[in-house]
């Protein structure tokens, strides 16, 4: 992997992505903090060399290098799931490769299902600690050893400091930020009455189908990590109304302007 890394970066690194100082992946509920950056330079995902193949629905994926609140940023307009076909490893090139282009912190945003009944849906969730169900690791595969340590500590995923500030920013903003545990599922298929039972037994406050594989590898760059999620809908086992992806759409969107504030403002403090 070493070699397609390196091949990688010294494309973008041509193309003038200098110097990034933070990653953002932008995730549903995310898309508009583009209007807020001030791009430098872009490359469509088809055009990066080793990046995974692009589908149909990837046609619109950027990888954008500009200024956001007075810092460097390399910004991922769209992303990877495993439930798209790519396996964990492609799901987290593009950390690798922000990481070999110079970021310290890797910010990321997601939607998510409400398994804690007292968040509700269009509410912010700060991911405090995670739970991995999607079945594997992107660290399993031979010779991970020699991109970072193999058995990578996961004793504290998210970065506290971060946290710290996220917390404080929601408050002066008067924005109401839950902070819980997120479970990634391998999805696409919404969770049975069965699994959101179990999903909440197990400690899961919010349940997705992304972030947790690009946190994994952050921690095993040894980059500083934060993920909000957007709640999208609640997931009440006793009461379970059919999920409509048109209704978590609209709902991620009506959070947006929350979770650029909260970004924005952060990005400025670190
Ligand atoms: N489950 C899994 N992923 C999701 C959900 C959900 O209920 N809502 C938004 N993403």
């Amino acid at each position: 992997m070493i070699k397609y890394i390196e091949e990688t970066v010294d494309y973008l690194k041509g193309k003038g992505f200098e110097t990034p100082e933070i990653g953002i992946i932008l995730g549903t509920g995310l898309g508009q903090l583009i209007e807020h950056i001030e791009i430098i330079k872009e490359a469509s995902y088809n055009h990066i060399p080793n990046f995974p193949t692009a589908t149909v629905e990837f046609h619109k994926g950027k990888l954008i290098y500009g200024k956001l609140a007075g810092k460097t940023a390399v910004v991922m307009q769209g992303r990877f799931h495993v439930y798209e076909g790519y396996s964990l490893q492609d799901v987290t090139y593009p950390v690798r490769i922000m990481e070999k282009l110079g970021i310290h912190t890797l910010l990321v945003s997601n939607a998510a299902g409400a398994i804690n009944l007292n968040f509700k849906k269009g509410e912010l969730m700060l991911i405090e600690d995670h739970i991995n169900l999607q079945g594997s690791s992107p660290l399993a595969f031979k010779g991970v050893e020699f991109l970072g340590e193999r058995f990578t500590d996961m004793s504290m995923p998210y970065d506290a400091e971060i946290n710290t500030k996220f917390k404080n920013i929601a408050k002066a903003n008067n924005i109401k930020l839950h902070e819980g545990v997120y479970a990634s599922v391998v999805g696409p298929q919404l969770e049975t009455r069965a699994e959101y039972r179990m999903l909440k037994t197990i400690g899961a406050d919010a349940v997705g189908m992304s972030t947790v594989p690009e946190i994994i590898v952050a921690n095993h760059l040894k980059l500083k990590a934060a993920a909000v999620s957007v709640l999208t809908d609640e997931c009440d086992p006793g009461n379970l109304e059919p999920v409509d992806i048109n209704d978590i759409i609209a709902h991620a969107a009506k959070a947006e302007p929350e979770m650029i504030i909260l970004f924005k403002e952060l990005i400025k403090t670190i």
